[in-house]
């Protein structure tokens, strides 16, 4: 190994910062260094990443149907509260999943989409609610298998306020029309 002109050999403190390892962050980033994360794990946070991306769709979507809405529509105040619930709760999911060591999700789920491809604002809504009772559905699921208390207090409120949700729009949207003979 070649010495440039007139330097100095190292020194004790130079060589340990030659030599140092740089720091390890593995610890930051579960899974992605090969060590094992179990299957279960790994399945729990994927279920609430679901969550996330339904929330997520909910919000955006009551946002838009909002915005489409007369400022003296009697809808728009109930919309305007399932849109700040769905908002809520999408930040909720997001911070659990990371505080529970997950890598949360970025994605809207494709509700955003099937929910505009519907005309008209009531049938929007009846398929707003089917989407609703899905999350009630999924959190029922996802429950029995979450230790952590916190976790569990928010999926609860979480379901609760959903099925007033349902109910209210419900409420305000009135009974689905009979099918036809
Ligand atoms: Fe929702």
């Amino acid at each position: 190994m070649s010495r440039k002109p007139g330097r100095q050999a190292d020194s004790p403190a130079d060589a340990e910062t030659r030599y140092a390892s740089p720091p390890c962050y593995a610890g930051d980033f579960p899974g992605h260094f090969g060590e094992e994360v179990p299957i279960a794990e790994i399945l729990r946070i994927e279920r609430l990443n679901a969550l996330l991306e339904a929330e997520r769709a909910g919000a955006k979507v009551l946002a838009i149907l909002r915005d489409e809405l007369d400022v003296r529509s009697p809808l728009r105040g109930l919309l305007e509260r399932l849109q700040k619930d769905e908002g809520g709760n999408a930040v909720v999911l997001y911070k659990t999943i990371r505080r529970l060591g997950g890598v949360a999700s970025h994605e809207t789920g494709a509700f955003v989409h099937k929910t505009l491809a519907i005309d008209g604002l009531e049938a929007r809504l009846r398929f707003l609610n089917k989407g609703q009772a899905w999350v009630v559905r999924k959190i029922d699921e996802v429950l029995p298998d979450i230790e952590d208390a916190e976790a569990r207090t928010m999926l609860e409120t979480m379901r609760s306020s959903h099925v007033d949700n349902i109910a209210a729009c419900e409420a305000a949207i009135g009974e689905p029309p009979a099918s036809e003979p």
